[in-house]
């Protein structure tokens, strides 16, 4: 892939919330959890674990808890973070270089996605549903799935010179 071709994929990522009825291809799903080893995280010290969800009910059930991770009801899959570093902040870093890769690497694929994050009680009921332990935080999942014909994309930004300043010299 060239630098233009590379840069277009990066830059062309945006959240799509509903997805048509077709798997993720299984190099898809290699390829992810592939680029998910290799997530630089903090200090290396690799604490956190993605549960990879294609099981129907457990999608919905997922989709049930407390948060705004409604679109997981009708994604192909949902990858959800569970992170157990004693500092939060080092956790929620994580997690969104984490959770970024994963919409690359699908996008890669021409698989869409979506972040959803879970708030209140969402984080402990998925946890329950995972059959994860105690010291875990769970707060953001992936949808993931071939964009639905007509899916929303929402992609309005403000200008490079609004977002971005030169400070110093250049
Ligand atoms: C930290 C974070 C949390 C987000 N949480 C949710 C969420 O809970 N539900 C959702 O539908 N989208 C969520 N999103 C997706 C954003 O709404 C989306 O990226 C934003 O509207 C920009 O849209 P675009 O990426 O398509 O340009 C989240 C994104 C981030 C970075």
């Amino acid at each position: 892939m060239t630098s233009p071709e590379s840069i277009a994929l990066i830059r062309s990522l945006s959240a799509v919330r509903q997805f048509a009825d077709r798997p993720i291809p299984r190099q898809a799903r290699d390829d992810i959890f592939e680029v998910v080893r290799w997530s630089g995280n903090a200090s290396n010290r690799q604490q956190f674990e993605v549960l990879w969800v294609e099981d129907r009910d457990l999608l919905q059930r997922l989709a049930g808890t407390e948060g705004y991770a409604k679109h997981l009801a009708g994604a192909a899959a949902g990858a959800v973070i569970a992170t157990w570093m004693e500092r939060d902040e080092l956790n929620a870093f994580d997690e969104g270089r984490i959770a970024e890769r994963i919409m690359l690497a699908a996008h890669a694929h021409g698989i869409s996605s979506c972040i959803g994050w879970l708030r209140g009680r969402g984080g402990e009921e998925a946890k329950q549903l995972l059959g994860l332990p105690a010291d875990r935080t769970v707060r953001t999942t992936i949808s993931l799935g071939f964009a639905a014909e007509g899916a929303r994309r929402g992609r309005r930004r403000r200008p490079t010179g609004e977002v971005i300043r030169i400070a110093g010299r250049s």
